[in-house]
């Protein structure tokens, strides 16, 4: 897979190092994202969804107007900025301040393992711990390649289609109950010219696939609380609520996923939830589960693991 995404504070050839120490104008690159980021800082923007600071968010929406690759030298820095450019890297600026719409719907382009999707506001931006476990192979869980994956609850289907990648024999299914969300993956596999082995079928839980098995279910599915929901940055209310909220603990739609998932897993199948918060509400609710959470290397990301062996063995508790 390529680099994992646009240029970051951290590892990227725009980094915070090669900041200017002054700003008097937006003629050049690097003038252009010192005025961005001031902006920016003085607007008490949220970062959260695909960079978490406001020099990175500059970077993204002028790399998108520039047409400039996620690894660009740092000479571009220099580069004079036409009349047009500064007038529409600034308009992007604005409408991110105006409308608090976060970076990505402007652009119409996520980045997910190193991996471009297009996104828009019928799916949420791909933002998933998940990616970390992917770019590993879910090792040590897969021992074997899976021959087939489900991604439930897709969204643009960048978890499948990452999937897809990482296990290059496999045959991905990316589902949702979201018509518009089946329409944006359909157009993501089609970008990664996937179709041949990635498909996406619109289905309320395991509802369209009934009698189907495979051997790794991985999962993002809505999990915020009600608290939680009604006290997000403006910038979450841009995307679905379907895609986000799921009742009063944030845990209606992963409890009828640990009722129904054994019976979609083969026999040595694992499934792999993210649950984010409310994993101390699945904790408080299943004690006698024994949910295995991972670990990743930026702390804690509220993912579980369960065989299917396990979920057999606990089945009555979630009844
Ligand atoms: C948190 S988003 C995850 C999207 C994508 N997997 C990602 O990581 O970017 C959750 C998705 O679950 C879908 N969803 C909500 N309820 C569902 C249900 N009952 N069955 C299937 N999908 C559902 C929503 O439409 C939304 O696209």
């Amino acid at each position: 897979m390529p680099d994992n995404h646009i240029t970051t504070e951290s590892d990227g050839d725009l980094d915070s190092s090669n900041r200017p120490s002054t700003t008097v104008s937006t003629n050049t690159v690097a003038e252009m994202l010192e005025h961005g980021q001031s902006l920016f800082d003085n607007s008490s923007l949220y970062f959260g969804h695909g960079t978490d600071n406001s020099w990175d968010e500059a970077v993204y929406l002028l790399s998108f107007v520039l047409e400039l690759a996620p690894d660009v030298d740092r000479a571009v820095l220099e580069r004079t900025l036409t009349a047009a450019q500064q007038a529409a890297i600034l308009a992007l600026f604005q409408r991110r301040i105006d409308e608090r719409i976060p970076a990505a719907y402007l652009t119409g382009r996520a980045w997910f393992c190193g991996l471009p999707f297009t996104v828009d506001e019928r799916v949420i931006i791909p933002r998933s711990p998940i990616a970390e476990l992917i770019i590993n192979g879910f090792q040590p869980w897969c021992s074997a390649e899976p021959n087939r994956v489900l991604d439930l609850c897709a969204g643009s289907g960048c978890i499948g289609i990452a999937c897809a990648y990482a296990f290059e024999a496999a045959e991905v299914v990316v589902s949702d109950i979201s018509p518009e969300a089946v329409e944006v993956a359909q157009s993501n596999i089609a970008l990664h010219k996937l179709d041949y082995r990635v498909s996406a079928v619109e289905s309320d839980l395991f509802e369209q696939l009934r009698g189907e098995q495979f051997e790794l279910i991985v999962s993002n599915p809505p999990y915020v609380d009600a608290d939680d929901y009604a006290s997000m940055p403006d910038e979450y209310y841009h995307e679905p609520e379907l895609a986000l909220a799921s009742g009063d603990d944030g845990l209606d739609f992963t409890r009828r996923l640990l009722r129904e998932a054994a019976d979609h897993l083969t026999d040595a199948g694992v499934l792999v939830v993210e649950v984010g918060n409310s994993w101390v509400a699945l904790e408080r609710d299943f004690p006698t589960v024994p949910f295995l959470w991972l670990e990743f290397s930026e702390g804690d990301g509220g993912v579980f693991l369960l065989t299917r062996e396990q979920l057999l063995e606990h089945r009555e508790s979630f009844q």
